[in-house]
């Protein structure tokens, strides 16, 4: 949520940083602002609206310096307007701040302040926050490194935050807690960003700061870095493993299509290197140390947000079935403010793509606290829950820009097939040849996942059909159920049509009612599991007028009888449908959404990596 770039050093800033702010746009999107520095003072840009909104609004203005700070927001305190959005200044004009996350105490430093004749003109906690430092660099009469320094002390919450002071043209503060802040280090040259996105194409050189930490940046000197606490900290460079095509939209005309079809390669990617040629042994490096753990868990409690909670549900169904190890699947907002039990023979596997969900970290920060062994899937390297996990698996399925999670999705899904088989081969639950079935039928998945998306026309003319509907129904039942789940969030967040996944079997327990020749039903009926049962939720549906798009496998005939379109998958295990039935749902919303006039890759509200809770 939010994103932030900065740079100092010998070029032109603000170029670098609208560039960087595009990049970051799906973090959040409701205002934009620069503040850039040069011999003049600071010239302070923003504007309502996109990154685009905000360089139309600069054309033309003064704009020139080698060092600058940008924001793109995605609101927490204060409605999206101008003045609310980033950067803030102080009182005096004289530091300007940009920040991601949540100052909680706001309230009362903002009424100390105002005791003190501090005026404010937004409706932000970050502006407290700004008016905060300056009140204690005059106040204390310290430089701004240690201003922020104290304030940060005195402030609850969480933050990433970037400070540049007017006339100082070589030198901006940077400090984070729960928030993301990476630097990458050029010659005699800084940038600062949220993630490596912005920086990738200067440098793959990049200091990650740690939470606690705060960094003077000072394109003159090298890198100084020290805690909260004054403790001094010998930064760690890193090399960025991240190229500059997998941040580019390679000639599709949306993040969300071009990382759709991108399933084959990263569910490839994510099987690579962890399941021998010869043996079809698995190997699972990043949770090695832990197996015997999971192994004689009690529990594995899986906690995750959105789509990471929906591949939780298809991980318990594949850990329970395979494995036999009981599986709690728990929203991690939920899991976090409940007291929950947790012992210390418990797993506790953490699943989010961007690694930053804040409600996810305190639900993994809690299980450690409370002697649990916390492990993780994540998407992105050096992201804050690898940080904090005893252990996990990457998925490794290359950076996910579309705030719609797909291959996030897909890739989370794997990790979790290859770790169900892994554990239920060392643990001695699955039979060898059905082990050797299942991995044999997982490798040939990319390659069906490349059928699957040849369907991308028929669906299409399909969501011609259903564009302007009101309502959807989504069913599934066993390993299709989460699918059902997913295909529902996917639609409502990105074509703003209400939609409800259900277990098939539930209908008649309440949504039966709903349908009539204007609800459609998705339905995966794939020939697996359940599929006879599914057929009488069909026929009940049929029976009360309602159309239906079926999802069935290659060559079906009896669900073609019924329904009003259908989608065919290719045949595979049932444990694997998931990776293939999810596919088409994907599609159909994004076509559904595009009909609709709807912004696929920033729906409205939302943001990416969602760091406040
Ligand atoms: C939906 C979506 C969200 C995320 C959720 C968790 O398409 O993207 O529901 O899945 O915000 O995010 P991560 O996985 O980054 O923890």
């Amino acid at each position: 949520m939010c994103g932030i770039v900065g740079y100092v050093g010998g070029k032109e800033a603000y170029p670098i940083i609208i560039k960087g702010l595009k990049r970051l746009e799906y973090r959040g999107y409701d205002s934009a602002g620069v503040s850039i520095g040069n011999t003049k003072g600071i010239a302070l840009l923003k504007q309502k609206g996109k990154v685009s909104d905000l360089e139309a609004y600069t054309e033309g203005r003064e704009k020139s310096g080698s060092i600058g700070i940008g924001h793109t927001r995605w609101a927490t305190h204060g409605v999206p307007n101008q003045v609310n959005a980033h950067p803030h200044l102080s009182g005096d004009g004289k530091l300007s701040l940009i920040h991601n996350g949540i100052i909680e105490n706001y309230d009362s430093i903002k009424k100390a302040l105002q005791s003190k004749g501090h005026i404010f003109n937004s409706d932000t906690d970050t502006e407290v926050l700004i008016h905060l430092i300056e009140n204690i660099k005059n106040h204390e009469q310290v430089n701004l490194f240690e201003s922020v320094r104290i304030a940060l002390s005195e402030v609850i919450g969480a933050y990433a935050i970037v400070v540049m002071e007017e006339g100082v043209n070589n030198e901006f503060i940077a400090a984070r807690k729960g928030s993301p802040l990476v630097i990458g280090v050029g010659r005699d040259e800084y940038y600062i960003a949220s993630d490596a996105s912005p920086i990738i194409e200067y440098t793959n050189e990049v200091v990650y700061l740690e939470d606690g930490e705060i960094a003077r940046v000072n394109c003159e000197e090298v890198l100084e870095i020290k805690t909260i606490t004054n403790k001094i900290i010998t930064p760690y460079i890193q090399e960025l493993k991240l190229s500059l095509d997998t941040i580019e939209k390679g000639g599709f005309s949306h993040f969300m299509l071009k990382e759709i079809y991108e399933q084959p390669k990263s569910i490839l990617d994510t099987m690579r290197g962890r399941i021998d040629t010869e043996s079809k042994e698995i190997k699972l490096g990043g949770i090695s140390d832990y197996e015997q753990k999971i192994i004689n868990a009690d529990r594995i409690i899986i906690v995750a947000c959105g789509t990471s909670w929906h591949a939780g549900l298809i991980g318990e169904y594949l850990l329970e079935d395979l494995a036999r190890i009981p599986v709690e699947v728990e929203y991690a907002s939920e899991f976090r403010y409940r007291n929950p039990i947790i012992r210390e023979t418990d797993v506790v596997l953490a699943i989010s793509q961007s690694g930053e969900t804040a409600d996810t970290l305190a639900a993994l920060a809690l299980a450690k606290q409370k002697g649990a062994t916390v492990l993780g899937i994540c998407n992105v390297v050096g992201s804050s829950i690898p940080r904090l996990t005893d252990g996990g698996i990457y998925t490794h399925a290359g950076p996910e820009i579309g705030v719609a999670s797909t291959k996030a999705f897909t890739t989370q899904v794997v990790v979790l097939t290859l770790m169900s088989l892994r554990i239920a081969k060392q643990k001695g639950t699955l039979s060898n040849t059905n082990y050797h079935q299942l991995i044999t039928q997982l490798e040939l998945i990319p390659e069906k996942v490349e059928r699957v998306l040849q369907t991308n026309d028929q669906i299409e003319k399909i969501a011609k059909q259903f564009k302007d509907v009101s309502n959807f129904l989504y069913l599934g039942r066993g390993y299709n159920f989460p699918v059902a789940l997913e295909g529902a969030l996917k639609l409502k967040e990105i074509s703003y049509i209400h939609a409800e996944g259900y277990p098939a079997a539930e209908m008649k327990h309440g949504p039966i009612a709903l349908i009539d020749a204007d609800m459609p039903i998705v339905v995966i009926a794939t020939k697996k599991g359940n599929y006879e049962k599914i057929l009488s939720n069909i026929q009940e549906v049929k029976s009360r007028g309602g159309r239906l798009i079926a999802i069935v496998t290659e060559g079906d005939k009896t669900v073609k009888e019924l329904a009003d379109y259908c989608i065919e998958i290719p045949n595979c295990f049932e444990e694997l449908t998931p990776l293939l039935s999810n596919i088409p749902l994907q599609l159909l919303s994004y076509h559904i959404a595009l009909m609709r006039g709807c912004n696929v890759d920033q729906p409205r509200n939302l943001a990416k990596s969602v760091t406040v809770e």
